[in-house]
């Protein structure tokens, strides 16, 4: 997307910003019985939190240039008896491996191979998509998957954190590590997008990794980059903004792969709508241009689709988060709540900023309400008076009905996605639960894992790690 960034690794010597050991390696993996705990944490949380992201930046000399390029590391903690245990692995993926011989051999999202002039032309033609799956990770059928936003999730042991191998393939080139559940069927329904002379979004669910089956698709000429998309009961959406690609120069290959992207917002965004009954592209509609990675809910309501995401204005923030700019500046976009309401009969998107807080990372209460209309999202955001304004130094509520909105701030300390588990009882409220959080505490170099009441944002406890945990993506709890 960009030409303006360096490749060469340039060692830090000036002063960072204190949350940029968030982005720096950590190679030891440990196993512990027990973290020690301040405060306590409810005696129903009986369960496991796994969480995936980028934990090594560089190959031998070689630096991976994009935050999204990090080498996966898988982190869980087990509760029981009001007590946690730690442990975490490196996903054994072949791109690790390689790694571990001092080679970049897979292309990644910004990091493409060293070519040699001999091997050049080879991996022009057949880039060889990474499975470093470092995004996302989720149950399918009996089987735990860490994703990327290519084609190939790896099926690992939860728990033992042991690497087992490639899962299934979905039938594209550029999937989603943010495949939903639909509970009914007990499926992962997911997007991918297929290149080619005719290329195509397709809809799919994946039973287990054998099942798959097509939903429905749609062609388009240049397709959009997507991270994530919405469910509703009745329909899957595409939100297609104006980040798009020309599949010649993706197959040509001369630049990593974002970087074939390009930002033309007179295209403004298309908000695809799909029948899951019926199995087909049930309307398209305009809207202004936008960008946005994490969907955070979709539902029907009085004839219209109501579509909420945690939106930017543009898509620089994929340049601000080169490593090398971002280990020295933080970046400047500041995402929003952002509410479509699309009709179901017409063609008008009505668009609207239900909140001007700061959201990324947005969580909901997604077993009961993904689908559905809903009170709560929580997420990362970013302190008026912390290091920056627009860097992720605290947790967020949002009611999206009234815009009200709590936050947990501790200041040099910097939060990941906060994780909702709710509360076992029976008729609960839809923020009756807790939220975990790994927070990198910028003071001492190190994490901890945080357990806040969802409903209030007090803290319950925490639990320390003897190692800093590089920022991270997704994680997801097991019961
Ligand atoms: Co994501």
């Amino acid at each position: 997307m960009t030409g303006e960034v360096t490749t060469m690794y340039e060692p830090q010597t000036a002063p960072r910003p204190a949350y940029a050991t968030g982005f720096t390696t950590l190679d030891s993996e440990l196993e512990l019985d027990s973290l020690p705990l301040q405060g306590s944490i409810p005696e129903w949380l009986n369960g496991t939190l796994v969480r995936n992201g980028p934990a090594k930046f560089e190959v031998g000399e070689q630096p991976l240039r994009h935050w999204f390029d990090g080498l996966a590391m898988l982190h869980k903690f087990s509760f029981g008896g009001g007590r946690v245990s730690y442990a975490n692995r490196f996903l054994r993926s072949n791109a690790y491996r390689e790694a571990e011989r001092g080679r970049i051999t897979y292309s990644e999202f910004a990091t493409d191979p060293c070519r040699s002039l001999f091997k050049r032309a080879a991996t022009l033609f057949r880039p060889t998509p990474t499975d470093n799956c470092n995004v996302n990770l989720t149950r399918l059928g009996d089987e735990y998957v860490a994703m990327t936003e290519l084609p190939l999730p790896i099926a690992f042991d939860p728990e033992t954190l042991d690497t087992i191998g490639v899962a299934f393939t979905a039938p594209g080139q550029h999937a989603t590590a943010h495949p939903h559940h639909d509970p009914q069927r007990g499926e992962l329904i997911a997007y991918v997008t297929h290149f080619g002379p005719r290329s195509e979004y397709r809809i799919f669910a994946q039973r287990d990794r054998t099942h798959q089956r097509r939903i429905a698709s749609a062609r388009v000429k240049e397709p959009s980059y997507m991270h994530s998309f919405a469910l509703a009961e009745r329909y899957a959406i595409l939100v297609a903004f104006p980040l798009v690609v020309n599949p010649l120069r993706l197959a040509t290959g001369a630049r990593p792969f974002i970087e074939n992207y390009e930002w033309k917002p007179e295209q403004g965004t298309l908000v695809l709508v799909f029948d899951r009954e019926e199995g087909r592209l049930r309307s398209q509609h305009t809207a202004k241009p936008c960008f946005s990675f994490h969907h955070v809910n979709a539902f029907e309501r009085d004839s219209e689709l109501v579509i909420d995401m945690a939106a930017y204005d543009d898509a620089s923030i994929i340049d601000s988060l080169y490593m090398d700019r971002v280990r020295s500046a933080p970046p400047s976009s500041h995402p929003r709540l952002l509410r479509y309401r699309v009709p179901l009969e017409g063609s008008d998107v009505g668009e609207e900023i239900l909140s001007e807080t700061y959201l990324e990372l947005p969580r909901i209460d997604y077993t009961q309400r993904n689908g559905r209309p809903y009170r709560y999202v929580w997420g990362v955001g970013a302190h008026p008076d912390g290091d920056a304004p627009d860097f992720v130094d605290q947790l967020v509520k949002i009611d999206v009905e009234s815009g009200e909105t709590l936050s947990w701030f501790e200041p040099g300390c910097y939060p990941g996605e906060p994780v909702f588990v709710p509360s076992p009882k029976p008729d609960r409220a839809e923020d009756d639960g807790v939220l975990l959080s790994v927070v990198l505490d910028g003071r001492d170099a190190r994490s901890y894992l945080l357990v806040l009441r969802a409903d209030s944002l007090e803290e319950l406890g925490r639990a320390g790690v003897p190692h800093h945990i590089p920022f991270g993506f997704h994680g997801q709890y097991f019961s």
